[in-house]
């Protein structure tokens, strides 16, 4: 089923300083989400931002807030998060418990998303695919923004693909790392329809030319 593809830019690469007016030009851009890594310093070795930064920035913005959480134990915070104003929170597969946080999540109201980092093979995220509203398949180890995307993740995209597909799921398929003008028609191709990108925004002069140029790089990957 063709899919429409939905740009979510990451917060991780904006400057801090300026974020709601940074989310603001994405917006008009036409970024459909807006991507916000929240990082424990124990699931990955690096912080980032949390709660009272959603809080802060929800006024900005009507867009969908997207919250991946690269804690080990992100139960402990999907309340808060909720009450912030995020819209949508996605675990790791790898921190376990992946069933309760999924019940958690919906309980709360939340979208629920499910990552996988590069490394974890499909099959730990298979179980969960009529639970979730999201599948997030890392193309970097997550921790850090600006690194290399990892092309080999695009079997297991692909395999997610045929699954969801095969299955009429009603599933988002997101990428996150590494995602620029350059990656964004082999991720396409391989069947992700969400794509995250934080440098290839705000690391450019003009995040709002940067993300239009990441949706005219999407459509015309589907001509
Ligand atoms: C990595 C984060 C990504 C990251 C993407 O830990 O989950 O969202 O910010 O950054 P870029 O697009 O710069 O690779
Ligand atoms: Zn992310």
């Amino acid at each position: 089923m063709a899919q429409l593809d939905k740009i979510a830019p990451s917060v991780l690469a904006a400057d801090f300083n300026r974020m709601g007016e940074e989310i603001r030009a994405v917006e008009r851009a036409g970024a459909d989400l807006i991507h916000f890594d929240v990082m424990d310093g124990h699931f990955v070795p690096n912080v980032s931002i949390g709660p009272p930064v959603v809080k802060s920035l929800r006024p900005y913005s009507s867009r969908f807030f997207d919250c991946h959480l690269m804690m080990s134990e992100p139960g402990r915070y999907l309340e808060a998060f909720k009450d912030a104003g995020a819209d949508g929170c996605t675990v790791h597969v790898e921190v376990g418990g992946t069933a309760t946080l999924i019940d958690e999540a919906r309980s709360l109201g939340l979208r629920v998303g499910l990552a996988a980092n590069p490394d974890t093979p499909f099959a730990a995220v298979a179980p969960f695919l009529g639970d979730i509203d999201l599948l997030l398949l890392m193309t970097v180890f997550p921790g850090f923004g600006g690194q290399s995307f990892i092309g080999d993740v695009m079997g297991k995209v692909n395999e997610a693909r045929r699954e969801v597909d095969s299955n009429e799921l009603a599933l988002d398929i997101e990428v996150d790392g590494g995602i620029d003008v350059a990656t964004v028609p082999i991720v396409v191709e391989a069947g992700a329809n969400v794509l995250v990108a934080g440098s290839a925004v705000f690391s450019r002069p003009d995040p709002l030319e940067a993300a239009h140029a990441l949706r005219v790089a999407a459509r015309s990957a589907r001509a």
